[in-house]
């Protein structure tokens, strides 16, 4: 049985029970592996879910990098250098595709890596982000063209999700919040108790206090979905609450179709290996809320 190099000084055990997927090559002697997702840390798990339910056949590798979690406070130089470090990490795992199942990512890293680093590092391998897809069903989803967005402070602040619905729908309207707490009650086992009532109320108040005939709230963070009865509640019945797994998830299949030079280098085995640079039990126990079912997590540093 393999272990994790990265890991054996310190989680010796749960490292040997993690299926250790990495490049392998196809019949057309091409390298291919798994799919790479990537986020600050547990959200992204809330598109993984979804990719996978589309997409079950498929070889995933999953990696939080929770000991640097949260990224929505930090500079666009800081966000862009970690997701980089975590992009080159899942390559050298042998993923030839990487999804950044993180808005704040998304919006802070991607453009800088597909424009700047991919060339460098190798042309043939492709780096995706969770706005673009998402922007592209407003038009679908919306009625009057009144977008709420609620993310962290960083995408809020970069105006990404601003840009991009200007661009494809100009008739539309952007209004964002930024919602600080959330992702904190999220990583701390305190969605789904008291406590989170205010925060969501608070945002959700300063949302439609700056726009009221917002017909379609978008969850532009993938931590909040978690948060999503205690939303639904408090919004509208009118409103259209929106998450982006099944989303991005339609849109990774679209994108497999239109690329089977990309499709045939993604691995198939339906396996998932699940990595964090924190503590994996951590990892492990705070998943099965993304999950709904025990995963096997192992370490690594970045
Ligand atoms: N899940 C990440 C996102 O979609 C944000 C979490 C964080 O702040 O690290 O933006």
């Amino acid at each position: 049985m393999e272990v994790w190099k990265e890991s054996e000084d310190y989680y010796p055990l749960n490292a040997k029970k993690v299926v250790n997927l990495r490049e392998m090559n196809n019949e057309r002697g091409h390298e291919c592996g798994p799919i790479g997702v990537f986020d600050s840390g547990y959200g992204g798990l809330t598109i993984l879910k979804e990719i996978r339910r589309l997409l079950p056949d498929y070889d995933y590798i999953y990696l939080g990098d929770n000991a640097r979690a949260p990224y929505g406070p930090r500079s666009f130089d800081v966000v862009y250098r970690f997701t980089l470090e975590a992009v080159r990490y899942l390559f050298s795992r042998g993923c030839r595709l990487v999804i950044l199942a993180c808005n704040t990512a998304s919006a802070k890293a991607l453009r800088s890596i597909q424009q700047n680093d991919l060339p460098e590092i190798d042309p043939t391998r492709r780096v995706l982000g969770v706005i673009r897809p998402t922007v592209e069903r407003l038009g679908e989803l919306s009625a009057n063209g009144n977008i709420g967005v609620l993310g962290t402070r960083g995408t809020v602040r970069s105006q990404s999700y601003d840009m991009e619905i200007a661009k494809l729908y100009p008739d539309f309207t952007t209004t964002s919040q930024a919602c600080p707490m959330w992702v904190p009650l999220v990583e701390n086992h305190e969605a789904n108790d008291g406590g989170a009532d205010y925060f969501v109320e608070k945002y959700l108040s300063e949302l439609f206090a700056k726009k009221q005939d917002i017909d379609t709230v978008l969850l532009a963070c993938t931590h909040f979905p978690i948060l999503y009865p205690k939303i639904r509640e408090r919004v509208r019945e009118d409103v259209r609450v929106v998450c982006q797994g099944e989303i991005v998830a339609e849109s990774l299949a679209d994108y497999l179709r239109r690329h089977p030079e990309m499709e045939s280098r993604c691995t198939r085995g339906g396996r998932c290996t699940y990595l964090t640079t924190e503590n994996p039990e951590a990892f492990s126990s705070l998943a099965r809320i993304f999950l709904d079912e025990p995963v096997e997590v192992g370490h690594i540093d970045l």
